[in-house]
């Protein structure tokens, strides 16, 4: 596994640093791109700067922890070749895996508790996409992020 990208606001912030206990025990390297405190913060500012990563191939895969996940997955989602998705359980995670190729997991740090987190995580680490059918609905997302965009 290459490396992962790890975000976080406030409301993630706990989430995250037991996913970095998880990832350190697995040893699977990741960056933290913040934030480092229960301090009040925007997540935009710290699931933009790793999403980028992401959408460049810096980074395998991400996972960006808020208080809903919610939050997370809007901005990861403006990034080209990104597919996030909110995880509440192993099987949305799986799910998210094995039809959607997933490349970032969002999850909620007043939604899933640490445990059910470190579940949801090693699912979602330890399942390959099924590919076939799925792999031509990708490719038509691919092409929706192709379309010339709207202009004012
Ligand atoms: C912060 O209060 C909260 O809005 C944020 O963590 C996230 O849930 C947003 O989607």
């Amino acid at each position: 596994m290459n490396r992962i990208a790890l975000a976080a606001d406030h409301g993630g912030y706990e989430l995250k640093e037991a996913v970095k206990q998880l990832l350190d025990e697995r040893g699977i390297p990741y960056r933290d791109f913040g934030t480092n405190s229960n301090e009040s913060c925007d997540y935009p500012d710290y699931a933009g700067p790793a999403a980028r990563l992401v959408s460049g191939g810096d980074f395998e895969r991400g996972i960006f922890c808020c208080g809903s996940a919610a939050g997370m997955v809007i901005v990861a989602n403006k990034f080209p070749g990104v597919r996030a998705v909110a995880c509440h359980d192993e099987w949305a995670a799986r799910m998210s895996r094995l039809h959607n190729n997933a490349n970032v997991l969002a999850l909620g740090g007043r939604v899933v508790n640490l445990e059910e987190a470190k579940r949801i995580v090693t699912t979602w680490l330890e399942t390959e996409f099924e590919g076939g059918r799925h792999a031509r609905r990708l490719d038509k997302i691919a092409d929706i992020e192709d379309e010339p965009q709207p202009t004012a």
